[in-house]
């Protein structure tokens, strides 16, 4: 209806879930009770997108373990040791715990970390994939866990990190509309490629950073929508008084000290304001301090008189360096000489600029707010399409991407996919199509018919690639190359049969784009290759009124989420088909599959087309289909791969 509701909207789909929260309460439960049989007194403690109101579905789970009154205890037990002579510690621990082999004093945080990485490996169930990263600004041990499918990072000495959490949540506390946006803005920012570095390291904006923006412009709308962080500190008590690493972290700890701001703008505006407000920042001359809330001048910071200035008048400081300046300078909050944008280069700063330039202009549109009556998409549909491809809000053109995340796809696929080599990105498009197959066929009962010749493989690719005008400069293109590969794998795998209508396996050759015979395919009329594609009719509306028959079925015994149990999906189909009227006419539609983007960014691209919708019912059943499809697709592809 409107774009705030468009942004509480996406609010709701992305945000992590209470369950979700739950187990990863339970995770870090489960740390701590084995870190403390090691590290007798440790304690973990979760910091970053898990717990700072920012979380969306798929986030790491980041992790300090503190060991400071480890060290006190180690420390304790060997003098105690010393005296009592070899063999026992105070507590009667004996001498061969872990922590005879390490001096906490001494030891360097790799060193600890290895021994974090030999514990997680050797005493937590379904952990897996541990390793340390020793060369990060911070070392961090990072591992996978198995069941709740979630990447975690545990590192040492990130006080800071758990206290700068401890804010975010504050300003989330404090000011309701900055959940929508700092939602809005990390997803725009993803999907233009302009925040998240995939591996850790890089060259992008991190979130963290990008959300210190956004606390940054509300800083300075006019009046304030937040206060500065000074203000915050003499909004403070005594007891809330609170210095890290020489760091004055003081703030409230309760969001009621904090006085209402009396900008009363709504989301629509201050989204706007944010790209306008970035567009035209003369980032070359300012370092940014959200600490006081304005541009500080980078002139400051390149003399030396002004460093050894701040330390006289902050003399509890140990850090002494100025931050490590860059093309965009952001000052920590709370860690001074830490610039959070101090990764990024030239490049990924312009970019970013650029794009706030675009979205400003698009802002000021009449389209934006749906003032426009050219039929053209609007709001934040226009704003958060992925960078390269062209919104439509023809119902012609409709798309649902299902994205290749291998952390979350079962082990057995992961190891297929790696003896894949190249073609592991055809394989997982292959087990995609199948699986979409599967949920029209099988579990929404729709009747289907493949268009003549199609095989969802190869040539589907090549063509989407064809078709796909925008999107095609990030195809890759070797697709051809890894034909063989793929096809090795062919005659273990069902990959033949499970490709639309089974007709024929792979393509055979490392002609990708050539039919067995050495022709080129299916030309179609006017020589324009033919993109394969299904014809689905569904004569039932098998998505209304489903969350309530499914809730009937399983009666509360049952806490499976949506789209996660084929079995119950089917009977909650023909539970519908029972008890609704068909419909009058028939929906009948097209479903092409593509797949695009590179290696970490490839995709399955679905475009939809009714071909013909007299009931005019196409769009809630495509709006269903946006949040079931994947989520079904995700399951039949466990489910295939578990039966192999
Ligand atoms: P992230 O940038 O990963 O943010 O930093 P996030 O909110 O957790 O987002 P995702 O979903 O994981 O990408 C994680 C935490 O690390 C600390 C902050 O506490 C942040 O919330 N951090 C990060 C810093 O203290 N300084 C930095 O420069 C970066």
């Amino acid at each position: 209806m409107s774009v705030d509701a468009q942004m509480q909207y996406l609010v709701e789909r992305c945000q992590l879930g209470e369950n979700e929260k739950k187990a990863r309460g339970l995770l870090v439960q489960l740390l701590q009770e084995v870190f403390v049989e090691f590290f007798p007194d440790s304690h973990i403690l979760p910091f970053g997108s898990s717990v700072n109101t920012f979380g969306i579905h798929s986030c790491d789970l980041d992790l300090f373990l503190d060991l400071e009154n480890t060290k006190v205890f180690q420390a304790r037990a060997k003098s105690t040791t010393e005296q009592a002579g070899e063999g026992m510690s105070d507590d009667g621990r004996s001498e061969d715990s872990i922590l005879s082999d390490i001096d906490l004093s001494t030891a360097s945080p790799a060193e600890v970390l290895e021994l974090v990485a030999t514990i997680l490996r050797r005493c937590v169930p379904s952990v897996h994939k541990v390793h340390v990263v020793s060369n990060a600004r911070l070392p961090v041990v990072k591992f996978h866990h198995r069941e709740l499918n979630l990447q975690g990072d545990i590192t040492l000495n990130n006080r800071l990190a758990v206290r700068n959490t401890r804010f975010l949540q504050l300003c989330s506390g404090v000011e309701d509309r900055l959940r929508p946006l700092v939602y809005t803005i990390r997803y725009w920012a993803k999907q233009k490629q302009l925040a998240g570095n995939p591996s850790g390291a890089g060259p992008l904006l991190n979130n963290y950073a990008l959300t210190l923006l956004i606390i940054f412009f509300l800083q300075n709308c006019d009046p304030p929508v937040l206060p500065t962080v000074d203000r915050l500190k003499d909004m403070a008590c005594e007891e809330e008084e609170c210095v890290l690493e020489g760091w004055d972290c003081t703030f409230p700890s309760q969001s009621i000290a904090v006085p209402p701001s009396k900008n009363t703008q709504d989301l629509c505006t201050l989204l706007a304001g944010f790209f306008s407000f970035y567009a035209k920042f003369d980032f070359a001359s300012s370092v940014i301090s959200v600490r006081e809330g304005r541009a500080l001048p980078i002139t400051d910071f390149l003399s030396q008189n002004k460093e050894e200035a701040m330390q006289e008048e902050q003399p509890t400081k140990t850090h002494h360096q100025g931050p490590k300046l860059g093309p965009l300078n952001l000052l920590d909050p709370f860690e001074l000489s830490h610039n959070v944008a101090g990764n990024l280069n030239e490049r990924s700063h312009r970019t970013f600029q650029r794009e706030c330039q675009e979205a400003d202009k698009y802002c000021r549109s009449l389209q934006y707010q749906r003032k426009s009556t050219k039929g053209k998409s609007w709001g934040l549909v226009r704003l958060l399409t992925p960078h390269g491809e062209v919104p439509h809000a023809k119902a012609e053109q409709m798309i649902i991407s299902i994205p290749f995340k291998s952390a979350s796809l079962p082990e057995v696929l992961r190891n297929q996919l790696h003896r894949a080599g190249d073609g592991f990105r055809l394989l997982w498009f292959q087990k995609v199509c199948s699986a979409v197959e599967g949920v029209f066929q099988s579990v929404l009962r729709c009747h289907l018919t493949p268009s003549s010749d199609a095989v969802f493989g190869i040539d589907t690719a090549v063509d989407a690639a064809e078709e796909m005008e925008t999107a095609s400069s990030s195809f890759n293109t070797s697709m051809n190359d890894s034909c063989d590969s793929v096809e090795s794998r062919s005659e273990t795998s069902p990959l033949g049969t499970a490709v639309l209508g089974g007709k024929r396996p792979l393509s055979s050759g490392s002609d990708a784009s050539a039919s067995p015979q050495g022709k080129k395919p299916r030309l179609a009329k006017r020589g324009k290759p033919e993109v394969p594609h299904w014809i689905c009719v569904q004569k039932h509306m098998v998505w209304a009124g489903r969350r309530k028959v499914r809730r009937e079925l399983i009666k509360d015994t049952d806490s499976r989420p949506e789209g996660s149990c084929m079995e119950l999906e089917s009977q909650v189909t023909d539970h519908i088909i029972k008890i609704e009227p068909e419909l009058k006419d028939p929906l009948e539609f097209k479903v092409q599959p593509q797949m695009v983007g590179e290696t970490e960014s490839t995709k399955a691209v679905l475009k939809f087309e009714p071909t013909s919708d007299k009931t005019g019912v196409f769009h809630d059943f495509f709006h269903f289909l946006e949040v079931f499809l994947p989520k079904m697709v995700e399951t039949l592809i466990e489910r295939e791969v578990g039966s192999t």
